[in-house]
C-alpha cells in the first residue's frame, strides 16, 4: 500500500518536473532540452545586441576579424579550460545559458549554441561580444578585453564552435580544420 502511494508520488513529481521544464526533460538530475521548445534559454539573447549588429555590424576595430586558430585538439582543450573558468558560471557548462550566476540576472545569459547557429553571426560578432561585453546594451555580460588575450578569446570561440554549435555546417569565415 505505502509502496504504491510512494510510487504514485514519484511519478507525479516526475510529470511536474517534465512539465515545469518546458521543452526540457529532467531525469535523474540530467537535463536535456529540445531545440524546438520554448525553454527559458531560448529567450535569453539580448535583442539590443542583435539589432545593433544587424544595423551597424561590429565597431570598426573589430570588423572582419577572423579566428586564426585551427580546430585542433590542443586549441579546443585550452579553450574549454578557459571557458570553464570564465564563462560557464553564467552560460553553463553546455553553453545553454543555465549557469548558476546567470539565474539571478534580469537579462539572462545567451544560449551560445543558438548564437553559433545564427548564420548572420560571424567570428567578428563573437569576438566583439566577448571583448566589449554588454555595458552598452545594459546587460551583465562582462567585457573581457583586458582579461583575456586575443589568443585566449579565439581559443574559447574555437572550443564553443566544437562543443556547442547547433549546426554542423562550419561558419563561412571559420578556418578549415587541418
Ligand atoms: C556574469 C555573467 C556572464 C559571464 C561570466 C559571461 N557572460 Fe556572456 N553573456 C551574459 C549575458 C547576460 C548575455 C546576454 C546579454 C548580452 O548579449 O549582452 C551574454 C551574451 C553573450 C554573447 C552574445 C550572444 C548573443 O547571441 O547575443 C556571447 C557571444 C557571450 N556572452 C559569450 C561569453 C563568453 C565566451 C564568456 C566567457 C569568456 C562569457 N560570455 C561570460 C552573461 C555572462
Amino acid at each position: 500500500m505505502w509502496k504504491s502511494v510512494l510510487t504514485g508520488t514519484l511519478i507525479a513529481a516526475l510529470i511536474v518536473a517534465i512539465f515545469v521544464g518546458g521543452g526540457c526533460q529532467v531525469l535523474l538530475g540530467l537535463q536535456s532540452c529540445s531545440n524546438t521548445g520554448t525553454s527559458l534559454a531560448m529567450t535569453m539573447m539580448s535583442p539590443k545586441r542583435h539589432d545593433y549588429y544587424v544595423r551597424k555590424k561590429v565597431p570598426l576595430p573589430y570588423r572582419n576579424r577572423r579566428n586564426p586558430f585551427n580546430l585542433t585538439i590542443g586549441n579546443i582543450v585550452e579553450g574549454a579550460r578557459l571557458y570553464d573558468l570564465r564563462c560557464a558560471i553564467c552560460h553553463g557548462m553546455m553553453g545553454i545559458g543555465d549557469g548558476e550566476a546567470g539565474e539571478k540576472l534580469e537579462i539572462r545569459p545567451a544560449d551560445l549554441g543558438r548564437s553559433l547557429g545564427e548564420p548572420l553571426y560571424r567570428d567578428e560578432f563573437f569576438y566583439w561580444s566577448i571583448a566589449e561585453g554588454g555595458t552598452q546594451f545594459g546587460t551583465d555580460m562582462p567585457a573581457f578585453k583586458n582579461d583575456l588575450t586575443p589568443g585566449e578569446t579565439w581559443k574559447i570561440l574555437t572550443f564553443m564552435r566544437a562543443a556547442f554549435a547547433e549546426s554542423n555546417a562550419p561558419a563561412k569565415d571559420a578556418t578549415a580544420p587541418p
